[in-house]
């Protein structure tokens, strides 16, 4: 028996089969969860297609893959009504996504972030998240658990993460006033902190290769995270292992951010 046989969910954030929430997915899967997915819409269709080949890397020959740039209210709405309609209810939801422009994550220049580029980083990071509880309400009659991604840059300086971890700090506060408006709905809301996996969005991060280095050295484990620790902290969340578990921040970093120097 797996721990979430029964369990469906959707998860927002695969890009390509090195995305977080591709290790996610993989795990739960493992677990016996069935998994529901979206995609940034783009013209070319390229996103789709990435999308929707890692999906089937993961065995799901059909996926349920619907458009979604999480920024529009519109677009959430459509993935959440598709959802009431062609399942009616939910157990979870995965939000791994994020977004700043990149020329604002260079060593040394948060201070030159300008206003736009402050928005959009909070909102498609953070904001985000309080968009999808919303919705996630009306599919979640008996309760739900909503995981968001995080990294250490949201309560520390980490050079070059900059407004990022400004972002980060908001989604993790949004997680926990979220958990407690949602409590009462029994929906938990928990955010784990992931240490620095390479993908299409570490890659914006200046400085992201000294931070693999300054990992390996510092970590109280000695080494960096592989994708599937994350999954397995996943599976655990969105299980009924953690069932009195809201509102928290579970560091999967092996052990970086206990140590002080
Ligand atoms: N890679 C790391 O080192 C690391 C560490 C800790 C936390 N995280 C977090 O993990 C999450 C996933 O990132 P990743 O590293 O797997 O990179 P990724 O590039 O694989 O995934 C980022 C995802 O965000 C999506 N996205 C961006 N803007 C969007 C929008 N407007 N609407 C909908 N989706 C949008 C992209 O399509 C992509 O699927 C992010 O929250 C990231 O900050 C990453």
């Amino acid at each position: 028996m797996g721990l979430l046989d029964g369990k469906r969910g959707i998860v927002f954030g695969i890009a390509n089969d090195r995305s977080y929430a591709w290790y996610i997915t993989q795990a739960l899967m493992q677990h016996g969860a069935q998994c529901l997915f979206t995609h940034l819409p783009d013209a070319s269709g390229k996103m789709e297609r990435r999308c929707r080949l890692a999906i089937e890397e993961l065995g799901v020959k059909d996926p349920w893959l619907v458009p979604c740039d999480a920024t529009k209210d519109a677009d959430l709405d459509a993935v959440f009504d598709k959802i009431a309609a062609d399942f009616g209810k939910i157990d979870f939801v995965i939000h791994s996504i994020a977004f700043a422009d990149r020329s604002f994550l260079q060593v040394g220049n948060f201070h030159t972030t300008t206003r736009q580029a402050w928005a959009q980083a909070l909102d498609v990071s953070a904001y985000t998240l309080l968009a999808m509880g919303q919705r996630a309400v009306k599919v979640m009659p008996d309760g739900g658990s909503m995981l968001a991604m995080s990294y250490y840059g949201g309560e520390k300086v980490i050079p070059g993460y900059n407004v990022m971890g400004v972002a980060k700090a908001a989604l993790e506060h949004t997680a926990r006033y979220l958990a407690f408006e949602l409590g009462e709905k029994k929906i938990r809301v928990n955010t784990i902190s992931g240490g620095p996996l390479r993908t299409l969005a570490a890659s914006a991060v200046g400085g992201i290769s000294d931070m693999f280095a300054h990992q390996e050295r510092k970590a109280a484990l000695r080494r960096n995270i592989e994708g599937g620790e994350v999954g397995s902290t996943a599976v655990y969340l969105v299980s009924d292992l953690s069932t009195a578990v809201t509102g928290e921040n579970i560091h999967v970093d092996a052990g970086f951010s206990i140590v002080g120097l």
